[in-house]
């Protein structure tokens, strides 16, 4: 194969990454900004402010991370930018200096699904799990199970009916008060709490497929702030409980997929990889059958550049490379 440098853009949502990935030497290098402090007093992203966001900071992230890999943009062989799924003004940003960048330096574009970066996220990291592998994809928008056989061959197994599992972290965090992105804070706050004094339930977990739903359990925790007084506690026992119930259910799903798929080699992706309780339990149960659990670093299981430059790099060897730079992006994709 030719040797390649690939330039990568994510912004998809609240994060402004930018990437470097060379066929042959690897990620390069790669930068992001969050926008989480500019959401924070809203409880959410709010999407206007996240596209003026990544119009301030995506040009010079580029010129930075080019300054500091030595590197020129006349060097750069392709670009690859998320095409979707994602906030539609956010993508436009992203897509049009993507394709504007190319059109000047006569380069092809590729358009990249979010969700087949974070799923070749973890052959950023050493050790990276070979195919076939069973890939739990649980972020702020997403929670699926799929089975990845290369680049390009994935299978959906199973995946949430209603909020995603990061949204069960995020909504339970903010009826205890937490900031937003709460996922992180609850999970620390549980720490403190009481096993057992509440149990929560644990939708779909004998649904016999690989199904989830999670928007039940944010009524449950709803209903216990509105029946306890919310002392610091019971906030921590209620957090205790909203963490154990999610992780139970994307612990016994995961171990049914691996059953399913007939696979030993499960792929931990998205921002609720960062879970200390689901990677124990994950570890621990995955392990007693046989089988393997691989997070990608904790850079890459958040939204990053490059995963989506990486996912560039796999493609451009795939596919012929698209000299298109009409930008169309896919807000909703399958
Ligand atoms: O993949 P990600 O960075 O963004 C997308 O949604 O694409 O995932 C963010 C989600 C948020 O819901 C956040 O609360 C959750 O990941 N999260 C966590 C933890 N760290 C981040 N949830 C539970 N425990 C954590 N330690
Ligand atoms: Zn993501």
């Amino acid at each position: 194969a030719i040797v390649k440098l690939i330039l990568g853009i994510e912004s998809s949502c609240d994060e402004t990454g930018i990437a470097l990935y060379h066929t042959e030497r690897g990620l390069l290098a790669h930068t992001l900004h969050s926008q989480i402090a500019l959401h924070n007093e809203y409880g959410g992203v709010v999407p206007e402010l996240a596209s003026r966001d990544h119009v301030r900071h995506a040009l010079p992230l580029i010129r930075d991370l080019l300054q500091k890999t030595g590197r020129t943009l006349g060097e750069v062989d392709a670009i690859a930018y998320t095409q979707g799924p994602g906030l539609s003004g956010a993508l436009l940003v992203g897509a049009s200096i993507a394709c504007a960048l190319a059109y000047t330096l006569d380069i092809p574009t590729i358009g990249i699904h979010h969700l087949e970066g974070h799923l070749l996220s973890p052959l950023l990291s050493d050790p990276a799990p070979e195919f076939p592998f069973v890939a739990l994809l649980v972020s702020g928008g997403h929670t699926q199970l799929m089975r990845v056989d290369g680049v390009g061959r994935y299978a959906l197994l199973g995946e949430s009916v209603d909020d995603a599992a990061g949204e069960a972290f995020d909504k339970s965090a903010k009826l205890l008060g937490l900031d937003y992105p709460g996922g992180a804070l609850l999970s620390r706050l549980a720490q403190r709490g009481t096993p057992g004094r509440f149990k929560l339930p644990r939708p779909m977990l004998h649904s016999g497929d690989l199904d989830f739903s999670f928007s039940g359990l944010k009524t449950a925790v709803l209903t216990l702030t509105q029946q306890h007084d919310l002392d610091e506690q019971t906030r921590a026992d209620i957090a205790y409980a909203a963490q154990e119930a999610i992780v139970d259910v994307l612990v016994q799903k995961s171990l049914a997929a691996l059953g399913q798929a007939g696979l030993d080699q499960l792929v931990v992706a998205g921002g609720v990889g960062a879970n200390r309780l689901l990677r124990a339990r994950l570890d621990e149960t995955v392990g007693a059958r046989g089988g393997r659990v691989f997070y990608p670093d904790l850079e890459f299981c958040t939204d990053n550049g490059a995963m989506i430059a990486l996912a560039g790099a796999m493609r451009l060897q795939q596919q012929a490379a698209q000299r298109d730079y009409r930008f169309n992006v896919k807000p909703r994709w399958d």
